[in-house]
């Protein structure tokens, strides 16, 4: 938990860097700045590695919050673990794969 937590921190301080406080406006130019981004080899690799330790961080996250209020030992444990494993397999699928496909279906131009 804190491992990933601290990945998690190092992912906003990188991702706030690029987009942020890129000076871009939103808009166009934020949305070039987001295409730009994706086609730095570098951040289409990290970005879906930092995701992934998100997705490991919210799975065990999910479960230990429901440990937090008390509802451990109910009956209920194995089913709050598999919805947590869901939650962060779809989370991480669907933020991971943005890059991916800003990167196969935008133009570096920003179009
Ligand atoms: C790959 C998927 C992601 C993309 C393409 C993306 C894109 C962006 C963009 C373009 C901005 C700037 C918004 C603006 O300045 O108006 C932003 C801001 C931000 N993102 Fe993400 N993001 C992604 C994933 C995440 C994840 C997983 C988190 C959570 C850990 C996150 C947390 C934030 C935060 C806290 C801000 C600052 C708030 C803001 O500027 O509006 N993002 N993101």
């Amino acid at each position: 938990m804190p491992h990933t937590g601290l990945f998690i921190l190092l992912f906003l301080v990188i991702h706030l860097l690029n987009f942020t406080f890129s000076g871009a406006e939103p808009g166009e130019e934020l949305l070039s700045q987001v295409v730009k981004t994706f086609h730095t080899p570098r951040f289409l690799v990290l970005y879906p590695v930092l995701i992934v330790l998100l997705g490991i961080h919210i799975s065990h996250g999910f479960q230990s919050a429901f440990q937090t209020l008390g509802v451990e030992n109910s009956g209920y444990s194995k089913v709050i673990r598999a919805v947590g494993i869901a939650v962060s397999i779809l989370f991480t699928l669907g933020f991971a794969l943005i890059p991916v496909l800003v990167y196969l279906f935008y133009n570096a131009g920003g179009r």
